[in-house]
């Protein structure tokens, strides 16, 4: 793999006004954006925790969001019950993390062939272009596969901090994924199986975009489907500018406060028989303000097998994706580059 430079400190050192032709994206989809007065950035589903889980009102809940999962692959999620000082605390800590000096964030850079720590995802080649971020990547369970020089090696209290994050996330996916099994009426044990506390798989992902002097001329994040379980998303400062792909239009997500935006990955989509939609989106820079996020993902474990679930064939009588491990799909995934539901269709 390829090592490549930070976005971040390439702003910082000068003012740049015409981008480096390797973030030029002339591969950019032109596809319209809805504008701000359109009404479908007001109709990405809101999910209230708290009816999903009260005794009364789950049932109108669950059906929202079985309805959310199908028709949007993403819903905002509310009442989530996680303390709202905890989450800012956190997101101050990630926006500190990512202005340490270089010579600190330099220990914690990509190696080669390596996809963790700061640096781009899915970079095979010299010549592929670069989206206009840095991130940090790391897993974060099973803990026995987490790479010495990064979590262990953070400062103190963002360690600790980033630990309890990933715990709390984990416990609203669990739960969430559990609703999405009554929602479609899995046998609950064939998804628990799958995202057992024991070996499920949880990793994590923190974006810094700069500001950029061109951002038509930019992508923040290449269009992508996750090609994960699901993914927990949180907004780290108020500057938006993720878009997801709804009815053949960009439609940006406007995040409402103390929230998170949670959706649903290729693995889900293969687990519900493409029931549930892993939707494409994508991430837009503008020239005044950075901008940060954290995605926290949640996986079976790597040794178990996925595929549509047993239970949901047996009704839909036919399975549209054949099964094969978690490593099979990971190994698989790794040797491309990002290229829209490509992967997923060649499941099939
Ligand atoms: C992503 O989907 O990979 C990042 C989303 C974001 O930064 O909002
Ligand atoms: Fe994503």
């Amino acid at each position: 793999s390829i090592i490549v430079p930070s976005v971040q400190e390439m702003v910082k050192e000068k003012i740049i006004t015409t981008v480096p032709s390797r973030y030029v994206r002339s591969d950019q989809d032109k596809t319209d954006v809805v504008d701000d007065s359109g009404r479908l950035s007001t109709e990405i589903p809101i999910i209230d925790m708290k009816r999903l889980c009260s005794s009364t009102a789950m049932d109108s809940e669950v059906e929202k969001l079985d309805f959310a999962c199908k028709e949007w692959g993403f819903f905002q999620l509310v009442n989530h019950g996680i303390d709202p000082d905890f989450l800012d605390k956190t997101k101050s800590e990630i926006h500190d993390f990512f202005n340490l000096p270089m010579e600190e964030k330099k220990k914690f850079w990509q190696q080669p062939n390596e996809i963790e720590g700061f640096g781009q995802a899915f970079v095979v080649s010299e010549e592929q272009k670069l989206d206009w971020a840095d991130l940090f990547f790391h897993t974060v369970k099973p803990v026995e596969i987490r790479r010495p020089h990064l979590v262990p090696k953070l400062p103190l209290p963002f360690r600790d901090t980033l630990e309890t994050y990933s715990t709390e996330v984990q416990s609203i996916a669990k739960i969430l994924i559990a609703k999405m099994a009554k929602a479609l009426e899995i046998r609950p044990e064939e998804m628990e199986k799958l995202f057992d506390d024991v070996d499920s798989a949880q990793s994590m992902r923190m974006n810094y975009y700069p500001p950029c002097p061109q951002p038509d001329q930019v992508i923040g994040v290449t269009p992508h489907s996750d090609s994960v379980g699901l993914t927990i998303l949180m907004q780290v400062n108020e500057v938006e500018g993720l878009q997801i792909k709804k009815d053949g239009k960009w439609v940006p997500v406007k995040p409402l406060p103390n929230s998170f935006i949670v959706n649903i990955g290729d693995v889900l989509e293969i687990i519900t028989n493409g029931t549930y939609r892993s939707i494409e989106h994508r991430g837009v820079v503008n020239a005044e303000k950075e901008r940060l996020s954290i995605a926290t993902f949640h996986n079976p474990g790597m040794y178990k097998e996925v595929g549509p679930a047993k239970s949901l064939v047996e009704r839909q009588k036919v399975a549209k994706f054949r099964r094969l491990t978690m490593k099979e799909y990971m190994d698989g995934l790794f040797s491309r580059t990002l290229d829209g539901k490509a992967y997923l269709d060649a499941l099939r």
